[in-house]
């Protein structure tokens, strides 16, 4: 570890990288006028990638914004997004290209079967089978299909064979808990679900069906439920509910044609959580979605023929949406597909799948990078890393250090990294850096991306030219979320009320510098941001409070060193109950089992009230002060001053 302190040294005074001259000569995008080309004529930018798609009927006029915030982009024109992603591939003669080497988690026990080369001619034979399994089932155009499953290519057929018959997929990440998923399926009256029998979790089956059993039987729209066969578990079945994958797709008829939607159809929900208990339901839509993620992918991934991209996000989020499913496969790229724990068998197990795939473009997030970090230096140094030839950050502000130690150790100080800022509502990457153009200050996004458009608005509603604020998007892009799902007031107020219906309220805070670099500080609402995955306040509040021994909680969102933020925990108990370390892990478990264990509080303090103004309201600012260990100042005019005491002293108990 002697490069330590040198390190440090380099990170107080702000070290640029430019790309390296042979990775920007190479490069697809090395023109830098294309950010004036696109600037002067965003129409025709976005035109000029809608038009490499294959269209079923042409689109008359690129975007009409004539009623803000309603978008439509390309409309009049007619397209199937399976058939972008499959059929106009197979049909150029790549059916043999791979799509997907799929890895097994526990690849090095079950041989063959552990490690499949997924090709574009088996996804769209299995994608028009699987098409055909849900027309039976009689999902049709507009109805909604829930998808919970591992990280198996199954997922991505199931996806595929969504967009191929015009059917929502409504996709929820398999870590989320029983009731969680319940009511996913529930608000978006969910047709069908896709699952599977149990996933591995570090050599073991941990099951999904089971889990999910006792909520199915609580959603009167669900008619059927397809289970994968993952780890030949056995389920119970319900009998004419329930159906295994494999049989329904063997005895399927080959032949699904697909089926064209107009270009604002939606193409699938994705819940995600906002500002209350209530997760918001994204909808995106068909052509600009699909112009946007295939752009992008091409652009910021500076995709070739030859690369093998891995993007060891989960499926289950947007990441995996855009950047696992559509954008790769729109491009026709070769991807990565991992199925289980970065640390099993070996903590080098990611190293190991670069090197036996020659994986050369690599995207993950910051925490995944920290616990990398932590884990020591020696994992990556015994791999062959040498295939990888740019790597990508996306979920959370990237720390220098770790940016660095991401260059260094697994890019051999030569692979350019793409900070990649964007969110579920964006649909795809906002502001990133292209990497054979922009050089690159660690920490930073740089700036918003060929026919984006961003500010930062100070407290006054002005623009910051240099500066912190508030963060907007000011022009409407292919890829936004058209609106929130049975909730259209609800979109307008979040998102495009606090500044007019033509600017974006994108919900972070962020400072531009010198150079016009955008710097994301963070979220400034009542979201936390927990190794990347997004979780509000009010959601873990309301699970607490729903347990029988919590008469109030707040929930608090600190800074941590592994998984960017945490969460911490404020509860009064009921009267007559103990407060102590059994409630702390009931009431973690209770968290879990309503929203799922990445919401389970990092820390949990009791008090007998919490601190309020004394008109009743918690304070929460004097709560983040608490758990930051800062001096509270005058607490005079709390109700209750003593409460604030009893709560820094746990605080320092507990450290
Ligand atoms: C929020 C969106 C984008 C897909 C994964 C997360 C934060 C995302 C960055 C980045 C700084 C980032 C923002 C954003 N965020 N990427 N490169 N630098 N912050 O999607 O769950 O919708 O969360 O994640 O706070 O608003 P999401």
């Amino acid at each position: 570890m002697t490069e330590e302190p040198e390190l440090d040294v380099l990170l107080g005074t702000e070290r640029t990288f430019p790309p390296p001259p042979a990775f920007a000569e190479a490069a697809a995008f090395n023109d830098p006028g294309i950010y004036e080309r696109a600037a002067a004529d965003p129409e025709g930018w976005w035109r000029g990638w809608a038009e490499q798609l294959e269209w079923i009927e042409p689109f008359d006029r690129v975007l009409d914004w004539s009623d803000p915030p309603h978008a439509k982009w390309f409309a009049g024109g007619k397209l199937n997004v399976s058939a972008n992603c499959l059929d106009r591939h197979v049909a150029a003669g790549n059916g043999d290209r791979v799509a997907y080497y799929w890895e097994a988690e526990d690849a090095d026990q079950t041989g063959p079967e552990g490690r499949k080369q997924i090709t574009y001619a088996w996804l769209l034979d299995q994608t028009q089978r699987f098409a055909n399994v849900l027309k039976g089932l009689g999902v049709g155009k507009g109805d909604v299909v829930g998808i919970f499953m591992p990280m198996v290519p199954e997922a991505a057929v199931a996806m595929l064979a969504c967009s191929r018959i015009g059917a929502v997929h409504n996709v929820v990440f398999g870590g989320f808990s029983a009731e969680s998923l319940r009511e996913r399926m529930e608000v978006s009256e969910a047709k069908a679900l896709v699952t599977a029998d149990a996933t591995l979790r570090r050599g073991k089956p941990v099951e999904m069906k089971g889990q999910i059993d006792p909520v199915l039987d609580q959603l009167p729209a669900m008619e059927h439920v397809i289970v994968v066969d993952r780890c030949g578990t056995g389920p119970s079945m319900n009998e004419g509910r329930d159906l295994d994958w494999a049989e329904a797709v063997s005895a399927a008829d080959p032949v699904c044609p697909p089926e064209p939607m107009d270009a604002e159809d939606p193409l699938y929900l994705l819940y995600t959580s906002g500002s209350t208990a209530k997760p918001k339901g994204i909808v995106h839509t068909t052509a600009g979605y699909l112009t946007h993620v295939t752009a992008t992918h091409r652009m910021v991934f500076d995709l070739k023929d030859d690369d093998v991209y891995w993007c060891a996000a989960d499926i289950g989020w947007v990441t995996g949406h855009s950047y696992i499913v559509y954008g790769p496969l729109a491009n026709g790229a070769t991807s990565v597909m991992y199925e289980g724990a970065p640390d099993y068998p070996g903590k080098d197990r990611w190293w190991e799948i670069v090197e036996r795939y020659r994986a050369s473009i690599l995207y993950t997030a910051p925490t995944a990078i920290r616990s990398f970090m932590k884990w020591g230096d020696e994992y990556p140094a015994a791999h062959d890393l040498s295939s990888l030839r740019l790597l990508g950050s996306v979920g959370e502000p990237i720390n220098p250090r770790a940016w660095l130690w991401y260059h260094e150790k697994i890019g051999g100080a030569r692979c350019p990294i793409v900070d990649t800022w964007w969110q579920t509502e964006t649909g795809g990457i906002m502001i990133s850096p292209l990497p054979g153009l922009t050089t690159t200050k660690p920490g930073s996004a740089t700036v918003p991306l060929p026919g984006i458009e961003a500010a930062i608005l100070d407290s006054e509603d002005n623009e910051v030219e240099v500066g912190a604020g508030t963060l907007v998007l000011t022009r409407p892009w292919p890829g936004m979320a058209r609106t929130l799902y049975r909730e259209p007031e609800r979109f307008v107020e979040t998102y495009w009320q606090r500044y007019g219906p033509a600017t974006y309220l994108v919900g972070d805070a962020a400072r531009r510098d010198e150079d016009g670099f955008f710097w994301i500080v963070g979220r400034i609402d009542d979201v936390i941001n927990v190794s990347g995955h997004r979780l509000s306040t009010m959601e873990v509040e309301s699970a607490l409070v729903s347990h029988p021994s919590v008469a109030e909680a707040a929930v608090i969102g600190v800074n941590d060193e592994h998984t960017g933020q945490a969460i911490v925990a404020f509860v009064t108990p009921r009267d007559g109950v103990e407060a102590g370390p059994e409630l702390t892990a009931d009431l973690r478990e209770h968290v879990a089992d309503r929203i799922g264990k990445l919401a389970r509080p990092k820390q949990t303090l009791f008090a007998s009230d919490l601190p309020k103004t004394r008109s009743g309201k918690i304070m929460r600012r004097l709560l983040r002060d608490v758990a930051d260990g800062n001096d509270l100042g005058d607490v005079s005019t709390l109700r209750d001053p003593s409460v604030v005491e009893s709560l820094s002293e746990q605080i320092s108990r507990d450290r």
